[in-house]
């Protein structure tokens, strides 16, 4: 029998965006992706592995996301410009994790944008593809985002999407050397197809 191939990894585009799953081949952007907006993120992310920086933490980082895209238990895009060449430095990341399926069919949200590339609209045009393919494609019922109070552009991008807010967790997530309250939100899908419960569990 010949050897089947491995489905394709997705992509998607909108009006300024290549959308693509992230793979090994774009560890180096990923790196520097990372390094150059370390100082960045640190005030909103989890603390990282001192290694984040490197190429080769992100081909194994992308070798599991693949893994995990073919499991169904995760979806990482990561996002460069529409009209760049295939050495395009990385614009931002977005990630759908903890994914369960069956009559919760749920998943949680992060993302990330390269501090020179804000207040462009830009996390909010990938998100509405990125969300779009969750519901409709991948079939989920519900996203939950979880923002610290302060990150207001974070809530406000949230707000625009029409996540609702369910309420403040207290001590949720361990970032920049604390455990800082988070609000936690939630977009349903109001279109979801109930006939496809039970078909992948
Ligand atoms: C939060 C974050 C993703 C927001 O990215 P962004 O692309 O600036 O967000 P949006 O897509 O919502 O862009 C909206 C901004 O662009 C402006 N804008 C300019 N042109 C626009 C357009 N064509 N369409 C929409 N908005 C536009 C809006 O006025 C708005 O500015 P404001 O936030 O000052 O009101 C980004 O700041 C980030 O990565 N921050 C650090 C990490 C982080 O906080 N992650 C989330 C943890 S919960």
């Amino acid at each position: 029998l010949p050897a089947t191939k491995p489905a394709e990894l997705p992509e998607l585009t909108t009006p300024r965006l290549r959308m693509r799953h992230a793979a090994p081949g774009m560890a180096a952007a990923l790196a520097q992706f990372m390094t150059r907006n370390e100082t960045f993120f640190r005030r909103w992310d989890p603390p990282r592995p001192s290694d984040v920086g490197t190429a080769a933490h992100w081909r194994s980082q992308s070798a599991t996301a693949v893994r995990e895209f073919r499991a169904g238990s995760a979806v990482r895009w990561v996002l460069f410009d529409r009209t760049a060449g295939p050495r395009a430095p990385v614009l931002g990341r977005i990630n759908f994790t903890q994914i369960f399926h069956g009559p919760f069919q749920s998943c949680v949200l992060g993302y990330q944008l390269d501090a020179g590339a804000e207040g462009k609209g830009l996390m909010q045009e990938a998100l509405r593809a990125a969300i779009d393919d969750v519901f409709k494609v991948r079939s989920l019922h519900r996203v939950q985002a979880a923002h610290m109070p302060e990150n207001v552009r974070s809530a406000r991008l949230l707000g625009r999407l029409g996540f609702a807010q369910i309420g403040l967790a207290r001590r949720y997530l361990f970032i920049d050397g604390a455990w800082r309250d988070h609000m936690l939100t939630e977009k349903i899908n109001d279109a979801f197809d109930v006939t496809r419960i039970g078909s992948r569990s």
